[in-house]
């Protein structure tokens, strides 16, 4: 319901900006598999995918790379894990490469956090990439950086360890655009919560992961990527994509 309530905006949206939410969530979840297919092909083969919700990005990657020794780690709040367990089929839930489970960022210790995950599912003697997407700004910028913080001190053990998110900077074109900054309060209405937008432009969010301890950030505009340009010369992503290495 949600979805076709949204989808007049969504064409006005596109007639007037060259982009609408859809698309810019098109982008940023085929971005993701791009970048995720990238570090497979160079021999990483255990992800964790952090807050994954309904995303099918490890079905997809699972079937794609049938024979890379894959391991993939779903791990989010445990409803959201159940309910997904619940639809997976009978082969799914049997596949020894996937693991479904539970975790809460803001858990320092203990059950459900991160360190007890990556201790009870990842192997430290070979290279993980971790993902979140749709995750950071659902945070006021200190609780995400201290998760980033502790993040990066646990993956700094690993031989090699890569952080891939995406991020929804405060952008000019919020001030410039009461559209944007309605569409902003739409979301803030639906999901019952603040949505701050962190840090004002690239260098800001290289800055920032530098400071939280990783060695390389490389910060990318979708829409100057081949996978951006798909969805048309015009078109403008008001996130960006982030790939932190240790
Ligand atoms: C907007 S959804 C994004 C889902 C998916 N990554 C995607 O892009 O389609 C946000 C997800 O974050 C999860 N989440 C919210 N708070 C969390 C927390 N404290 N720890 C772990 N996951 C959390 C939610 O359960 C939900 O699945």
């Amino acid at each position: 319901m949600l979805y076709q309530a949204q989808r007049p905006f969504g064409w006005v949206s596109q007639q007037i900006y060259g982009s609408n939410l859809e698309s810019m969530l098109l982008v940023r979840h085929q971005s993701l598999d791009d970048m995720v297919r990238a570090e497979i092909e160079r021999g990483t083969c255990q992800i964790v995918e952090i807050a994954s919700g309904l995303s099918g990005r490890s079905l997809r990657m699972l079937e794609s790379y049938p024979d890379h020794g894959l391991r993939y780690i779903e791990a989010d709040l445990p409803r959201m894990i159940k309910w997904k367990r619940d639809r997976l089929t009978p082969a799914q839930k049997q596949d020894p490469r996937l693991t479904l489970c539970d975790l809460n960022i803001l858990r320092l210790n203990g059950a459900m956090s991160l360190p007890a995950v990556l201790e009870q599912h990842v192997d430290p003697a070979r290279p993980v990439l971790v993902i979140t997407e749709g995750l950071v700004n659902y945070f006021r910028l200190s609780v995400i950086q201290d998760f980033w913080a502790r993040l990066q001190a646990k993956l700094s053990v690993y031989p090699r360890s890569t952080y891939l998110f995406e991020i929804w900077p405060r952008l000019p074109a919020y001030t410039e655009s009461r559209m944007l900054k309605l569409g902003l309060a739409a979301i803030e209405l639906l999901t019952r919560q603040r949505v701050p937008l962190h840090f004002a432009d690239e260098q800001e969010i290289a800055a920032a992961m530098k400071a939280t301890g990783f060695r390389q950030v490389q910060v990318i505009n979708p829409d100057e990527s081949e996978r951006g340009r798909q969805f048309g010369a015009l078109h403008k992503s008001l996130f960006r994509l982030v790939k932190a290495e240790n």
